[in-house]
């Protein structure tokens, strides 16, 4: 049997104001008129029946969690956000509870995923290899020296996309500018997707070999009991997945992977990832654009562009965003002096 642990717990500060933290990225119809948290639980149904699914997200968010789903996942609300090793620990606890065990695909809530038949195949073979106690990632080939993702090394670069399993032979979560670019010249690292697919048992052994404060947190605990969980959480540190385990196993593998993905870090990837004119711009239909080139504008009223390149203009309820395209960390640091998260 497989299980989804689906991560929706995340702010999305970086493409403020749209995403808010009131309405984070996960729940909103940024490609389509589904929400991410839609299209990511949908991804994986054929897999992981919606019965199976979990969905992890703040208790501040089980509201729009409940009004999008209602009864068909399970979902699980954290009652402070302490990164993913913690929720993902909990919730292997939790499925090892209810399931007995077997295979759990984590996935985040906030990519896209263009070649869905692509994604099966690799997700199949994912779990074939899992099913006999590995973690498996899937490796994206890097375009740029990108620091924001972590780098998975792998023991050859000849291989089939979406179907080979090959060793993983080092995890190397976010790396510096000057390794990033050497990375990037190697040709046997990708990016780790931040897709995880394990045995249950095999997760819990490995946080119990590397994380061992946090395994004794939640093996004392009952998953299902509130109060219980809170106190886990209260004790428990903050550290992602990547770093509490990925960086240490020596039980990873990974799918060197071609399915058209991408995160949806920022506004130059929710650019690059919609549908442009003639002229690259992405816009809702509803702005004039006169002599403008690579912009988004997703704005309520009806907004004239004229001669603008590479920039993001974006209107809600409650704020205007004017900014460069390639400046999401900058507007992610903003929202969160802003406190609006
Ligand atoms: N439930 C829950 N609780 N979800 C969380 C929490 C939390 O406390 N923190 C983050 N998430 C969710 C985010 O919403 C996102 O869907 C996912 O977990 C990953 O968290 P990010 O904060 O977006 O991680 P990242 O992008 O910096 O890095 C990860 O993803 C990269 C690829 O997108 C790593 O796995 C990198 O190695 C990877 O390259
Ligand atoms: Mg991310």
């Amino acid at each position: 049997m497989v299980s989804g642990i689906i991560l929706a717990g995340g702010s999305g500060t970086r493409l403020w104001p749209l995403s808010s933290s009131a309405k984070p990225k996960q729940f909103l119809n940024l490609f389509s008129d589904k929400s991410m948290l839609r299209e990511t639980s949908e991804r994986i149904a054929d897999i992981v029946p919606m019965k199976h699914q979990y969905i992890l997200t703040g208790e501040k968010y089980m509201p729009l969690v409940k009004e999008e789903f209602g009864e068909t996942v399970n979902i699980m609300a954290e009652p402070q956000a302490k990164n993913t090793a913690p929720c993902i620990l909990w919730a292997a606890f939790m499925i090892q509870k209810h399931s007995g065990g077997g295979v759990a695909v984590v996935m985040p809530s906030d990519h896209t995923i263009k070649n869905g038949r692509a994604f099966h195949a690799a997700l199949d073979a994912a779990v074939g290899k899992a099913e006999q106690g590995h973690i498996v990632t899937f490796g994206i080939r890097p375009t740029r020296a990108e620091t924001g993702y972590g780098y998975v090394e792998i023991e050859t670069s000849e291989y089939q996309a979406n179907q080979t399993v090959v060793k993983l032979v080092s995890f190397h979560e976010k790396p510096n500018q000057e390794l990033a670019g050497h990375y990037l010249q190697a040709g046997n690292f990708l990016w780790n997707s931040g897709m995880f697919v394990f045995d249950i048992q095999t997760m819990i052994d490995e946080f119990q070999e590397y994380e061992p404060e946090l395994y004794h947190l939640f093996a004392a605990i009952d998953p299902d009991n509130r109060a219980q969980v809170a106190r886990a959480f209260e004790q428990a540190k903050n550290i992602s997945i990547d770093y509490a385990v990925m960086e240490k196993t020596k039980k990873a593998y990974c799918i060197p992977s071609d399915f058209g993905w991408s995160d949806v870090g920022g506004y130059e990837s929710l650019h690059e990832e919609n549908e442009k004119d003639e002229c690259g711009n992405v816009t809702d239909g509803n702005a004039i654009m006169e002599q403008s080139k690579d912009c988004y504008v997703n704005c309520q009223k009806p907004v004239v562009c004229v001669g603008l390149k590479d920039l993001v203009v974006v209107e809600t309820e409650d704020a205007i965003l004017v900014a460069q395209k390639d400046m999401s960390e900058q507007i992610g640091k903003i929202a969160k002096q802003l406190n609006v998260r």
